[in-house]
């Protein structure tokens, strides 16, 4: 059967002429305005309107009932927000510090979120899938190969997929089929890299894989301990070393956060990293860096650039903030069987607001050595160790790296870290706990809008709370 041919004389296609319709602009205008207009005076915390709490808490005995299970906190947006502030659908107004675990990087409402979520609504389909793409999806999977490769690592390939835990399984996959059969993975002590059955076995948390098949052998490191920076290394490399020669031949991949995230906010740095990756490399074992909950919140876009690290980076995923996740790696890692596909690599609206977070990110000038990343994390820190200094005991750091801020509230304990969290809800500001053994409060400011008048506020939100966490109660 004959091709159709287009029969429009000018080379474009009847989508590019919708999107370039004055009527797609105009509506476009209307709405960014009546976002605007709404959502400009969601500017300050305020308490739950008296009139909404009723529906409100019926809907989240439903929520619980539909869940299997109460949300980790009463949180059930109203769908309008501005900037770090979101109204929450009892009226209450919440400065939102935690970012769905990181990821609203331009906040709430944010107009150019909007903007680019309109462009994707106006896609023919709502997915994008392995076998249906759209130029999107390679301009991301495009820009995630520059932004990796800016410092000299070697990545050749990318692959979108809808979650961190998928992107993490993807390297996995790609690392084992590698260096196939080799079957063990070294990880970090507190490592956590999501919620497959492989990924749980990986994850050092017992608890996270009661009664789960253990899909994996994993061996543990110490990770890099700050006030003890030259022995925690010497006591990881001996390890490695013990490992290595214990399991001669048997190691698929080396498996770190360059932070640890969910593990409690513990930065690593150049000369620990480097002190385990020479050894690795020496081995030929790949070296994997989940960058799911780090990356665009350091100087650079990703953490393992950040330190340094790039010659040694072979594997690298990333997620939440980039709205699409991904799996980039090299050639040499390419698999030569059909082991990496899934149907959906990313909802179309997904993947316009991740480019434009990407835009975000570069318009807020957030990286550089003297970064607004690098920047408010000082200013953070700061306004943290002055708050340490008047509630003595009850708030300790380190403060961890970039836009990834934490601290250690009272003895360490988990249950103080939930009730100082709880605390932090009722007066309006959100934070959420990490780590274990201490238990810390950790921040993941938006860093494509968070400004120094917002660290303020978060500080006399956290100031109030500490206040009242030092009541006896
Ligand atoms: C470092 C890290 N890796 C992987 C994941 C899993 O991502 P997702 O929850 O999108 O599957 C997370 C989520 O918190 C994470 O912090």
């Amino acid at each position: 059967m004959a091709v159709v041919q287009p029969t429009s004389p000018s080379s474009t296609t009847h989508a590019e002429a919708l999107r370039s319709d004055p009527r797609i602009a105009e509506a476009k205008r209307l709405i960014a305005e009546a976002v605007a207009e709404h959502a400009k005076s969601i500017d300050d915390v305020r308490s739950a309107d008296d009139s909404l709490v009723p529906g409100y808490q019926a809907m989240l005995t439903r929520l619980g009932t539909a869940r299997g299970g109460a949300p980790i906190w009463p949180y059930l947006s109203s769908g309008l927000g501005n900037g770090p502030y979101v109204q929450l659908a009892d009226g209450s107004i919440k400065l939102d510090f935690i970012g769905g675990i990181g990821v609203h990087g331009c906040g709430h409402s944010d107009p150019r979120m909007v903007d680019a979520a309109i462009d994707a609504a106006l896609e023919d389909t709502v997915m994008q899938g392995n076998l249906q793409q759209h130029p999107p999806s390679l301009e991301m999977s495009e820009r995630l190969l520059k932004l990796a490769t800016a410092g000299g690592a070697n990545f050749d390939h990318c692959l979108l997929s809808t979650s961190g835990a998928m992107a993490n399984e993807n390297a996995l996959k790609i690392a084992l089929h590698h260096k196939a059969p080799a079957n063990r993975i070294i990880a970090f002590e507190n490592a956590f890299a999501g919620r497959s059955i492989a990924l749980a076995a990986l994850t050092d948390r017992p608890n996270y894989r009661a009664g789960l098949p253990l899909a994996l052998s994993v061996d543990y490191l110490p990770f890099r301990d700050q006030a003890d920076p030259a022995g925690s290394t010497k006591r990881a490399v001996a390890e490695l070393k013990r490992l290595l020669n214990r399991h001669p031949g048997r190691y698929a991949a080396f498996w770190a956060e360059p932070i640890a995230g969910e593990g409690g906010y513990y930065p690593g740095s150049t000369e620990f990293f480097e002190a385990l990756c020479v050894p690795l490399r020496e081995a030929g074992i790949p070296i994997i860096f989940d960058e799911v909950q780090s990356f665009s919140r350091t100087s650079k876009p990703f953490a393992f650039q950040h330190y340094g690290l790039d010659r040694f980076a072979d594997i690298v995923t990333i997620g939440k903030i980039t709205q699409v996740c991904a799996t980039l790696y090299g050639e040499a890692f390419k698999p030569t069987g059909p082991i990496l596909s899934q149907t959906f690599t990313g909802a179309s609206s997904s993947i316009a607001t991740g480019l434009a977070t990407l835009d975000a990110l570069e318009a807020n000038d957030c990286f550089g050595e003297n970064g607004q990343n690098i920047q408010r994390h000082q200013y953070f820190a700061d306004a943290l160790d002055s708050l340490a200094k008047k509630y003595p005991g009850l708030i300790a750091g380190p403060y961890g790296e970039g836009m990834m801020i934490a601290f250690t509230p009272g003895d360490g304990s988990f249950e103080q870290a939930k009730q100082l969290m709880d605390i932090m809800y009722d007066v309006g500001l959100l934070g959420f706990v990490c780590g274990s053994n201490p238990t810390r409060i950790r921040f993941l400011p938006a860093p494509a809008i968070t400004t120094t008048e917002h660290i303020d506020a978060a500080i006399t939100l956290l100031d109030k709370s500490l206040a009242l966490f030092s009541k006896p109660r």
